[in-house]
Formats: C-alpha cells, structure tokens, sequence
C-alpha cells in the first residue's frame, strides 16, 4: 500500500538521501501544485516505476559520494528515461553516476553564495544572470558527464549546475528548496515544467479525492472519529463526513483541560459547518477526581492518557450498539508516515499527539484520509471544508492541554485562572498579527509558587504565570520569540488587572535544547 491516494495525480519521486531536506523539496514540489511523494534511496528501480513518476528529485544528505558506505542512485535510474533532477548530494552523485567527476577541492561552501548562469540552459531559462543561492556542500563535481551543458557556476564551484534537456537530466549544487535560494522555488518550477508535469494537486482536487478514498474505503460501513479541538482531527473527520455522512459518529471528550472556547469551537462551530453527528462527554469531573493530588508531569499524562480510553471505549460501546461500527478515523499526518519507515503496513496510532492515545486492541480499520499531506495542506484543506478559522489555524496544543501547563496540582480553581490568562495572551498576539509568526505561546501558572505585589493600597501574594512564545519549524527545535516589548506589556498589564490570583507575567527566554517548549 502506497501513500498516494491517487492515480489521476502526476506524481514526483522525492529519493531521499538522508537529513531533513527530502521532506521541504516535497513540499516546495507542492507548492507547484505538483503531487510528490519521499521514497528511500534503497527502493529498487522497479517498485520506484510502479508507482508511475512523471519525474524524480534526488535529495541532498549528508555523506560524501565517497564515505564507505555512501548512499548511491538506484541500479537503472537513468536508463528508465524518466526525467530526474539531482539537488546538492543528489547532484553528485548523480554526476558520479553518469560518468562526471567528483572531488574533493578543499573549497566547501556554505550559507549564502551569488551564481552566474551560464548559457540558456532550461532551468534558468527566464532568471537573473546573477542570483543568490544557498549552498551546502564539501566535494564539489569538477567534471560534468559527457553531454551535460555546465549551466552555472560560483566562484568556488565552476560546475554549480549541468543538465541535458535530451535525456531530461538536470543537476544543481545549490539548494533550491531553501528560500534563502532566490529563484529556487523558479528552478524547481522549470523543472517540473521540462518534465510535462500539470498542477493538478489544487487544493478542491486533493479533498475531493480524498473523500472518494474514504467512500471506497469504508463502503456502506461506519466509522468513529475522536476529536481532540485541533486542527488534524476536524480536517480527517470534515472529509470523512463528507464521504458517508451520518454513518460516521464523532465523540469528543471533553476533559476539561481545553483553553477558553475550545469546547464551544467543537461542539458549535465544527457542528455547525460541517453536521457532523457528534458525542460530547463531559468528563471534567472525572478527569479533576483522577488529577487530585497528583504533581507529577508523566503521571499526569499517565492518568489523563487513561482516562481518554476509558471515556472513549464507553463510547465506542454506546456507538457499538446501534449496528457495527469497524472504522476509527486518525488524523495522521504524511510527516508522521515519513518518519516512522514509509507508507506501508498498518499504522501505528500515535500515542504522544492523540489525547493519550487509544489502545491497540482496539480492533478497527484505520481510516487515514490526511496520510498523504502536510500540516500546510490540512490547513488549507480545512479552509477548503469551510471549518471555522479559529480552528483550522489552532496553534498546537498538547493533548494533556492544559493539566500539563500547571506546574502543581491540577485543580479547577487553578484551571479557570489559567484559563483566563491564557484566553488574554492569545487576543493579544492576535491582535498584534503575530499568529503566523509565533509556532505557539504556552501560559504556564506556577500554581505552588507565590510572590509577593502591590496593588492598590494592598500587599497582594499571588501567582506568577510565564509567556513562552517560540518559533519553530516543526517542534524538534525552536527558538523564543522577539515578540515587541509593547506587546508583551499589553499581555502583561491586562493579565494582572483582570486576573485577580496573578501578580506576575514572566516571559521565557530560553531556546529548545536545552528547554523544552513546554514546561512539563
Ligand atoms: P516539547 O515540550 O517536548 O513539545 O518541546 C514539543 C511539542 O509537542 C507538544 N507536546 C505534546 N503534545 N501530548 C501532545 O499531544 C503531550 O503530552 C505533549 N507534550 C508536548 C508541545 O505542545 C509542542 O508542540
């Protein structure tokens, strides 16, 4: 089984060749509204062709071509005349494939370099002469393969591009996949172009067919979906409803942990744009009893993780019984499917970005209509569903919310004031247009910490709470936020005046390692 959900879509091979640059070449190929899709550079010729490319991305990596053990072109690539596109190590070894020559020249070059294009080669057909790319590389190739043209050069690389618009084979140093790359989002364009591949991966195409996988899929059967309040569980479940309506039932437990109008957001809002059938359960009182006492952070997860299932299989079996239900939808993303080994066999569900995750003996079929996208993609297809906007561009949120962001006992004094604090830092960043900038802004209340303030006439002895806004590509690493001190002083002043139990707003300056983005 494939990722691909799809056959009328031309397809792009992204070959990956280690690091994190397989996954932005895909996207960017997206953006060109070109359906792509990674596969391991171990995959043999034939399975690559079974999947019918239009054309094939070769990544950068790491290694050198000539490390021991250096990952190297699938046997037969380029007798299969499928035009192929090699980018930085992907480019070498190309070259090195083809008959070029690729050595170590001691002039490794890295960050931001100016090219000059030589020629009227294909892919810089239309371009500056002269352009700022981004380079990253030690060997260099130093001798194109014959009949390849020598279509851009730097002044510490003479061959920084080649190609040969006969066999449809094209190579660049650079990274094009970079916005540091000024044109490179162009090149990789002409490329596709040269290639004859058609943007048809629009966004009313992707989710018109995801909803037709999902009805071939599920047949006359039913499915049940957990919503979580986030953006990747409504999507899965908007698109799934679309596909066999009323025969899905969504459940969403409500645990009491969400931010101010995140429960209304599900059970309102998504209801109301979509008519999805929905179960809520209001299970904050069960959750707070299981919370009591407990300061612990994993035990906290532990116990708030449990309790999920518990409520969810009660569900299930309410669900159960008014006729069989064998489907359970999951919002998987195509990053996760990437990073745990590709898109074959059954899915893990995910433990850490699921409300605690759901048992494995459950026994469903996993309905995974968001398997082929991005985060980027969900998005837009949510816009696409017309799903209320507040939730579609939800910053992430964990799925313990916010049982984890009370540094002490979980109580429902503490949660309503959280809250509170929480619901003003929002409207603020919001207000200051920064919800695009900013990955998310944790509010931590430091519930067992008091210090002491004035206000009024009064001494007061309240909480502080601590702003932790960070920027961030995909979680792994991210830095704090410069969000402008005006911003911050607004948050500030209005969190202590209209939080009565907060006196204090810190604001976290530390980047992730070594701090977490979370503070439990
Ligand atoms: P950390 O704190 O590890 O967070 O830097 C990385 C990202 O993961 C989110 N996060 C969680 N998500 N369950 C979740 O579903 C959790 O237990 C959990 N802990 C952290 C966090 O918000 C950030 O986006």
């Amino acid at each position: 089984m494939g990722v691909s959900p799809v056959s009328e879509f031309d397809t792009v091979l992204v070959v990956d060749f280690g690091a994190q640059y397989a996954q932005l070449i895909a996207r960017r190929v997206r953006e060109c509204h070109v359906y792509s899709e990674i596969v391991p550079s171990t995959m043999p010729v034939p399975e690559m062709l079974a999947k019918n490319p239009k054309a094939i991305i070769l990544s950068g990596g790491p290694s050198s071509v000539y490390a021991e053990g250096a990952p190297a072109v699938p046997v037969g690539l380029f007798a299969t005349g499928v035009p192929t596109f090699g980018i930085c190590y992907g480019f070498q070894a190309m070259a090195q494939a083809l008959g070029g020559i690729v050595d170590k020249t001691g002039a490794a070059e890295f960050g931001g370099t100016s090219l000059e294009v030589l020629g009227d080669g294909v892919l810089f057909a239309g371009l500056p002469a002269v352009q700022s790319v981004w380079m990253s590389h030690g060997d260099s190739v130093v001798g194109a393969p014959e009949g390849f043209a020598v279509t851009a050069s730097t002044e510490a690389t003479p061959v920084a591009a080649i190609e040969n618009p006969a066999r449809g084979l094209y190579g660049v140093q650079f990274h094009p996949e970079v916005l540091h790359s000024d044109h490179g989002q162009a090149v990789l364009q002409r490329f596709l172009d040269a290639a004859g591949c058609r943007p048809s991966w629009t966004m009313l195409n992707i989710v018109e067919e995801a909803v037709e996988a999902v009805r071939r899929q599920v047949g006359d059967g039913r499915a049940i979906c957990a919503l979580s309040g986030g953006v990747d569980s409504a999507v899965a479940a908007a698109i799934v409803q679309k596909a066999i309506g009323d025969r899905l039932t969504c459940v969403f437990v409500d645990h009491g942990l969400l931010r101010k109008g995140e429960a209304e957001q599900v059970e309102r809002d998504f209801v109301a744009a979509t008519g999805v059938k929905l179960r809520v359960v209001d299970a904050s009182e069960r959750f707070l009893k299981a919370l009591a006492g407990v300061v612990d952070p994993e035990e906290k997860r532990k116990i708030i993780g449990r309790e999920f299932i518990r409520v969810f299989e009660d569900e299930q079996r309410a669900i159960v019984a008014d006729g069989p239900a064998d489907f359970l939808v999951q919002g998987t993303l195509y990053p996760d499917v990437v990073e745990s080994g590709g898109g074959t066999g059954t899915a893990n569900i995910k433990s850490h970005h699921n409300v605690g995750g759901l048992p494995d003996d459950l026994r469903f079929q996993l309905v995974e209509p968001l398997r082929a996208l991005f985060k980027d993609e969900v998005r837009r297809a949510g816009e696409q569903l017309g799903l209320p906007p507040a939730m579609v561009w939800r910053q992430p949120f964990p799925g313990p919310g916010l049982g984890i962001r009370i540094i002490g006992e979980v109580t429902a004094e503490r949660l309503d004031v959280l809250r509170e604090a929480d619901a003003i830092a929002r409207e603020e960043l919001s207000r200051a247009g920064l919800d695009r900038d900013i990955w998310q802004c944790p509010v931590v209340l430091l519930a067992d910490v008091r210090s002491v303030g004035v206000q009024g006439d009064g001494r007061t002895y309240g909480h502080p709470v601590v702003l932790r806004p960070v920027t961030s590509e995909d979680a792994m690493t991210a830095d704090w936020a410069r969000v402008p001190y005006d911003v911050l002083s607004r948050i500030s002043t209005r969190i202590t005046n209209e939080v009565r139990e907060i006196n204090r707003v810190v604001v976290d300056v530390t980047s992730k390692p070594p701090g977490t983005i979370e503070w439990e």
